[in-house]
């Protein structure tokens, strides 16, 4: 498959730039909604027994993968989103597109947690969240939608 570049010119961050400038294609989301959902598969959760699987795409289309993984000590289990994010950062990837997130619950979409959104505001407000479901349907939010009013980088350079 084309590796697709977004246009990612609409920055607010200082050597992270970010815009929903670029839509993400059809055969991307598709592509995206896959990877959330076998990363779901290497979720260690066996606490609460809710995997969950999530699925970033850098503006430089490339993807990076994250389950959730918890622990004994409870206050240690990592959700699927910051997974993925902080694999992609540990790999030098800061600008980034979209991230759809997968989960086994039927009734309801994916969301992501409250310190996920705070996570995720770190490298924009000016990005997509895809919350599936198994069936393959998907809600789709930006962040600002998720997190208005938001705390981020910016706030910290106003003194
Ligand atoms: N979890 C995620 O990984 N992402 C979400 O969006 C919601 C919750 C995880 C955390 C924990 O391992 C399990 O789901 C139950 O809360």
């Amino acid at each position: 498959m084309a590796q697709v570049q977004y246009d990612c010119s609409r920055g607010n961050h200082q050597n992270i730039t970010n815009s929903t400038t670029s839509p993400v294609g059809h055969e991307q989301i598709q592509l995206l909604l896959h990877v959330c959902k076998e990363a779901k598969k290497s979720a260690y959760c066996p606490y609460s027994h809710f995997p969950v699987g999530a699925a970033l795409l850098t503006c430089d289309g490339k993807i990076f993968s994250g389950c959730n993984v918890e622990n004994a000590c409870y206050p240690l289990g990592v959700c699927a989103e910051r997974t993925a994010i902080q694999k992609a950062v540990s790999e030098g990837y800061v600008n980034f597109r979209a991230m759809a997130i997968a989960s086994n619950s039927e009734e309801d979409f994916i969301v992501p947690c409250g310190a996920c959104r705070q996570v995720m505001r770190e490298f924009s407000r000016d990005w997509d969240i895809y919350m599936t479901k198994p069936d393959g349907t998907y809600i789709v939010k930006t962040l600002q939608e998720l997190l208005p009013l938001s705390f981020g980088p910016e706030d910290l350079k106003k003194f």
